[in-house]
Order: C-alpha cells, then sequence, then structure tokens
C-alpha cells in the first residue's frame, strides 16, 4: 500500500491484499513449489520431503489456534494442544489468565496431562514419580530430591518451558517461535474482518472430530470456496437461474489477503447474503444439514415473520433479517452491527492461515480446524464447531469435545458435512494417481487456495 492510499483513506483491510506468485529466491528453496497461482504439484499433499520441511519450518513458527477459551474457563483448567508430536497444555492461571507450558517432565520426560481437565490445587503431578509444578511451571516439589546430584536438581532449571501464547476471538492462540510477530499483526486482516462481525462474543454450541485420510491442507481446501455447492450439496443450490448463482463473478467475490489469509462472500451485486429464491427453505436446509451458521432459534424468528408472505422475495428476506436484530436486542444477545460488511460476509468464509476456518453468519459461526494426525502426510483431524452467541446470563460454562466420530457417522454428522467428508478421501487417493502430477485451480474461485500455498512456500523457504 503506498503513502499516498493511506492518506485518502483506503481502507486498511481491503487494501491489504496478497502480492501474487513467489520469485525464484523462494521457488528456488522450496520442493514441489507454487510456480504460477494456477496449479498445485501432488506432491504437496502426499510427499514424505514436504512433509518435514513443514515439520521443521512451517509449524514451529506460525500461530496456531490451540484452545477456546471457555475450555478452561477456571483456574487450574487445562486443556491439550497437540501438534505433530509436540504436546502443550493450555492451562487458566489463579489470576485468569493462560499459560501454554511444554507437556514434559523435567525428570524422565512422562507426559505431564492428556486431554482436558482440572489440575486440583492448582499443582501439576507428574504420574510416574510425583514431581509437582505450580500451574504457571514454577517447580513446586521435587520428591527424592536427596538422592540426585544437587547440580542437576536446581529449582530455577527445573520450570516446564513456556509458548507464547495470546488471545483473540474467544480462541487460544500459541507459537512455539519466540521471534514471531505479535498475533494480531499474524492474524490481519482476517482477525479484524472477523472482530466486526461479533466472533468475540461467540461461544461454543458444540464441537467434534473426525480423523480422516487426507492431508491436511487438501481437507481445509474443500472449505475455500463455494462453488463446489452445486455439485457436493445438490439440495442447498436453489438459484434459478445462473445469473444469480455463485458462479456469477458479480455474486461472489474471492479475496486472496496478506499473511496467507483469504475471504469469500457475496460480491457487489448483492447486499448481503439472501439472494435465494426460498430464504427460509434455504435457511432451514442449512440449519437440518449441519445444526451451525443457521440455528433453530434463528428458524423461529424467520418463520414467526413470515405470515402469508412469500418467502421467496427478497421483501421477505429482509424482514426476516431486520427481525433477527430486532431479536438479538430484546433476548439480551450482543450481535453484530447491521453493516454491508457484516452481512456480505455471511454464507461466505474466512481462511485464517494456516489451519482455521470461520464461517460467521447470523450471530454464529461454523469453525473448522484442520492439523496433521500423528506423523503422517496423509491422515488429519478435522475438528468442528458450531459457535453461537447466547444471552450473557445464559452463557454455556465449559466447553467439551463431544467426541471423535466416523466421518460417515450419520447420527452425530449432518448431511451437509458428510457431503464434503465424503470428497476427501478420493481425492487423497486420486492425488497420487500417476496419470496426474498437479491439480488445477480456477483462477476465480479457488484464488484463495494458490494464496495458502503461495504463503507456505514463504515460511517453507525463510532462514528462521
Ligand atoms: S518422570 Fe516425572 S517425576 Fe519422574
Ligand atoms: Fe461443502
Amino acid at each position: 500500500m503506498t503513502t499516498t492510499e493511506r492518506s485518502t483513506g483506503t481502507d486498511p483491510i481491503e487494501s491489504a491484499l496478497a502480492t501474487g506468485p513467489n520469485g525464484d529466491d523462494v521457488n528456488s528453496k522450496v520442493p514441489f513449489n507454487m510456480k504460477d497461482g494456477l496449479h498445485v504439484p501432488s506432491e504437496r499433499y502426499y510427499s514424505r520431503e514436504f512433509f518435514e520441511l513443514e515439520k521443521k519450518k512451517l509449524w514451529p513458527h506460525v500461530w496456531q489456534m490451540a484452545a477456546r477459551e471457555e475450555e478452561i474457563p477456571n483456574p487450574g483448567d487445562f486443556t491439550e494442544y497437540e501438534i505433530i508430536g509436540q504436546s502443550l497444555l493450555i492451562v487458566r492461571q489463579v489470576d485468569g489468565s493462560v499459560k501454554a507450558l511444554h507437556n514434559v517432565c523435567r525428570h524422565r520426560a512422562t507426559e505431564l496431562g492428556s486431554g482436558c481437565g482440572r489440575f486440583p490445587g492448582n499443582q501439576i503431578v507428574c504420574p510416574f514419580h510425583g514431581w509437582r509444578w505450580k500451574t504457571d511451571g514454577s517447580i513446586s516439589h521435587i520428591f527424592g530430591r536427596e538422592g540426585f546430584a544437587k547440580e542437576t536438581v536446581q529449582p530455577e532449571n527445573l520450570a516446564l518451558h513456556e509458548a507464547r501464547c495470546e488471545s483473540w476471538g474467544g480462541h487460544i492462540w500459541i507459537n512455539l517461535d519466540n521471534d514471531a510477530p505479535p498475533l494480531r499483526e499474524a492474524l490481519f486482516p482476517a482477525a479484524d474482518i472477523l472482530t466486526r462481525s461479533g466472533v468475540d462474543n461467540m461461544r461454543v454450541k458444540w464441537w467434534k472430530e473426525a480423523v480422516i485420510n487426507c492431508n491436511w491442507k487438501l481437507a481445509q481446501e474443500a472449505f475455500f470456496e463455494g462453488w463446489h455447492v452445486k455439485q457436493t450439496h445438490p439440495q442447498l443450490y436453489t438459484y434459478v437461474d445462473e445469473s444469480d448463482s455463485e458462479i456469477n463473478k458479480q455474486n461472489v467475490a474471492y479475496t486472496p489477503f496478506v499473511n496467507g489469509h483469504g475471504r469469500f462472500q457475496s460480491g457487489d451485486s448483492r447486499e448481503g447474503y439472501g439472494g435465494k429464491p426460498d430464504f427460509l427453505k434455504a435457511a432451514k436446509l442449512n440449519q437440518q444439514g449441519q445444526d451451525a451458521m443457521t440455528l433453530e432459534r434463528d428458524i423461529h424468528v424467520f418463520e414467526s415473520v413470515a405470515g402469508n408472505m412469500d418467502t421467496s422475495d427478497p421483501a421477505y428476506t429482509a424482514k426476516a433479517i431486520n427481525a433477527l436484530f430486532e431479536y438479538w436486542e430484546g433476548a439480551g444477545i450482543e450481535g453484530p452491527s447491521k453493516t454491508p460488511e457484516v452481512m456480505k460476509l455471511w454464507g461466505g468464509d474466512i481462511h485464517l492461515f494456516p489451519n482455521y476456518l470461520m464461517l460467521p453468519m447470523y450471530a454464529n459461526s461454523l469453525c473448522y480446524r484442520v492439523r496433521p494426525h500423528n506423523d503422517d502426510p496423509e491422515w488429519c483431524r478435522f475438528e468442528v464447531w458450531s459457535l453461537t452467541t447466547y444471552p450473557k446470563s445464559a452463557e454455556p460454562t465449559r466447553a467439551v469435545l463431544s467426541g471423535r466420530f466416523d466421518k460417515d457417522d450419520a447420527d452425530h454428522w449432518g448431511l451437509i458435512p458428510r457431503q464434503d467428508f465424503a470428497n476427501l478421501e478420493r481425492m487423497q487417493r486420486g492425488i497420487k494417481n500417476q496419470s496426474l502430477s498437479e491439480t488445477t485451480l480456477a483462477e476465480l474461485w479457488e484464488v484463495t487456495i494458490a494464496n495458502m500455498h503461495q504463503e507456505l512456500d514463504r515460511r517453507l523457504a525463510a532462514d528462521y
């Protein structure tokens, strides 16, 4: 951005555009690099060499969404965050702040906590020989100290090691690199857009996980565009003519931002989400299909103003949306402001580099976090959250993972995620087909996939 643009009041968010393909300085250092913005070499999704480079250059240096604040509401509460064999305990401190502590006993390397829980008395106790730490990581008891050489058990050397830890948007983020830029700098402008959408006030309604035989990048990229809806989710495709469809470029805008972040949302020809022929029908299909983004309470509001109106009439859509804002006001729900910037994003999504997505809609959001499973380039842990904004007095107490469910489990996954998951393992098998060396991206609606890979290459080429 030039100084002139800044002084004339250009929106810093909308001006924070990515610069496109990398030059030789980056590409020469990265195997299977992104030569242009139109193709993705297949090896990026299965090569051990590429995966090892991600382990060395990406994960130890990037901000990662490690937990929701409401996973650890009270002092002593902890939750574990694991990334390819590195485990951290995210621990609520006595003063309400949060620390991320490396999850390993300084004696014989036993992991100190797993899953989530509470450290009673704010003491972390090693299950093997009983050494103890305060929840701030300082050592409080060395059992059998007299049996050790004195210089090996100096308290100042036995504190649990800390990782960087910052909060934004109701999420706790960690970074294993002490020299990394501050969180908000790294999340710009994605976090700023989401803050405007009211995500700070949202809390977990439910949280589930699937383990999928698919590379973490390939899996998340299936959510970077709305263009797959017509084929993958035919029940949601309610457009009557193509001029109103996702493939009309006036209707949907795909924006690659700096720092590898991306967004898609309604384009300039639409004021906000709701250009579909039957707004109420589309809202119900969304609610029934995933219990996220559109929730039952929203359907009640929309139904309450339908009366005898034609629910495909844009006048009905406007009335239904107005009713939603009124409902929030009456119920004491701190929803987002009624601005075009906020409403355009409803039905679209934001990708926060490297591996987190938010799809804010109304006072809700669907969220995805995708990371490698164990040490395998071809498997991922795919987590899904449904967030919503509760009246302050009715906020839930503690968020817990409701479980890890098979990707086909119709009792635990709605139709929409099952339709998406069904593509992922097929893609992972296809990506190794000998007749294909790279996949091809649409310039128009897969540009944020290219942008994510280009940022990844810059990370992999960096001299940390
Ligand atoms: S391994 Fe932890 S106290 Fe011995
Ligand atoms: Fe989908």
